[in-house]
């Protein structure tokens, strides 16, 4: 098995060396072959700044306290890279900004490098800072990783493409146990990711799923996909795939039952406090309203960048004059809402539109009499699924088992009329 090979650096060694003296241990001392788990020749060489196993470098410096990537000589790396530059929709987002999600990314840190899971989603509506967590992981973590794969599934390539790419970026790599052998794609992809630690992340993943289908199904021709992440998630090997995308795919659920602990999923919220961050960025005012807007947006920061600016351009930065006009899906907000409603079943759009022209929270009995057509076992599952799956709708406190829409959303769909969403 080829893994990554990592050796102190220059300035490492010397950081590494004043570590090992401030614990009092020799230059060979067995507390620090133990506590590395690993043997006096690896702690030789780990010394003699030769290149040894990545998980040994790293507990080598764990063992006398030092952080691993401020010791390790990567100019010497030539096998890491992404496969095509990342892209985003909306342009590439200025992650030098980049604010909270401490949590999430510890737990996805450590889903991906301790736990060794084979599979994490990480799941949202859009805007949420899907993309934006997933770049911040790969920054995080990649040179725990032979490999590092990224490729964007928004204009919907079929699984062939995407993998005749990979192999053919990867032979260009001198990656010769992908060269001639008969077995289909997947097979070797899966065998790719046995071999060798690869983190491999498909973002967007919503554009392969059907439009209007609450359940997760692919579009005719994308079923591929699904054999893939059975398989990824079900057999042996030592990489991670992560897969960011709206919804969940349809084996996924069965998959985290059947393979506890190695398929995981990460679903984003709002962010809270620190989306305050978007506002001083901005320099707005009226700091006391601060929250409202947080709340208004559900944290959304796609929506809170815009509204944000919005307020700067418009309202010269004043928060409570935005806040009196009550206009709250502005600029780009209306295009991005529309967007998700678009990919709605029927059935979710009247629930939707029902929900907007009660404009208070309205229980499952409630809708059954305003939807006679759809059963009550049937509304019960497309609800769950726009709670938790789309976040488009929201549950209530009360009265129990209740449901409304979001500010931002309710407003969209006011509106409208009718023909234009159902
Ligand atoms: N934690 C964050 N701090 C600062 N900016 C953020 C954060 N999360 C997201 N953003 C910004 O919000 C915008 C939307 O983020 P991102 O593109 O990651 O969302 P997404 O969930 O991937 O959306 P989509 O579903 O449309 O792909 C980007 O401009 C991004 O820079
Ligand atoms: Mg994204």
């Amino acid at each position: 098995m080829s893994g990554i090979k990592l050796k102190l650096s220059k300035e490492g060694w010397r950081i590494v060396e004043e570590a090992r003296i401030n614990k009092g241990w020799t230059c060979q001392d067995p507390r620090w072959v133990i506590g590395a788990y690993s043997s006096l020749s690896n702690l030789k060489r780990f010394r003699a700044e030769t290149s040894i196993g990545r998980e040994d470098f790293i507990k080598f410096c764990e063992a006398v306290e030092v952080f691993w990537r401020d010791v390790a000589d990567f100019n010497s790396n030539p096998r890491l890279f992404c496969l095509e530059p990342i892209k985003y929709g909306r342009g590439v987002p200025d992650f030098s900004k980049f604010h909270g999600r401490t949590t999430e990314l510890h737990n996805l840190e450590k889903w991906a490098v301790n736990d060794y899971c084979r599979f994490i989603a990480i799941l949202g509506m859009g805007g949420i800072g899907k993309t934006a967590v997933a770049v911040k992981l790969v920054e995080k973590i990649r040179f725990r990783f032979d490999y590092v794969i990224w490729y964007s599934l928004r204009s919907a390539p079929l699984l062939k493409e995407v993998l005749t790419n990979i192999f053919e970026f990867l032979r260009s790599r001198q990656q010769s146990d992908l060269s001639q052998n008969n077995s289909d794609d997947i097979s070797k992809f899966m065998k790719f990711l046995h071999s060798h630690r690869c983190l491999v992340i498909f973002d967007n993943s919503e554009a392969i799923l059907r439009s209007g289908d609450y359940a997760g199904a692919y579009q005719d021709s994308y079923q591929s996909y699904g054999d893939l992440f059975t398989r990824v998630g079900e057999e042996q090997h030592q990489s991670c795939l992560v897969l960011t995308g709206h919804d969940q795919h349809r084996e996924f659920d069965l998959l985290k039952v059947k393979n506890s602990g190695t398929v995981r999923a990460c679903r984003l919220e709002g962010l809270k406090e620190e989306a305050r961050e978007f506002f001083i960025e901005r320099s707005l005012s009226d700091k006391a309203s601060w929250e409202m807007l947080i709340t208004i947006y559900r944290g959304n920061p796609l929506f809170l960048k815009i509204v944000a600016s919005h307020i700067e351009e418009s309202f010269g930065g004043q928060v409570s004059l935005f806040l009196k006009r009550r206009t709250l899906v502005t600029g780009s907000i209306e295009m991005f809402i529309g967007q998700q409603l678009d990919r709605l079943s029927e059935l979710e759009k009247n629930i939707m539109y029902r929900l907007a022209r009660e404009n208070k929270p309205v229980s499952y009995y409630q809708l059954q009499e305003f939807l006679p057509a759809a059963r009550l076992e049937q509304l019960s599952p497309v609800c769950e699924s726009l709670v938790s799956r789309r976040s488009l709708i929201e549950k209530c406190a009360e009265p129990l088992g209740s449901f409304t829409l979001p500010p931002v959303i309710m407003e969209y769909i006011r509106n409208f009329d009718i023909d234009d969403l159902v």
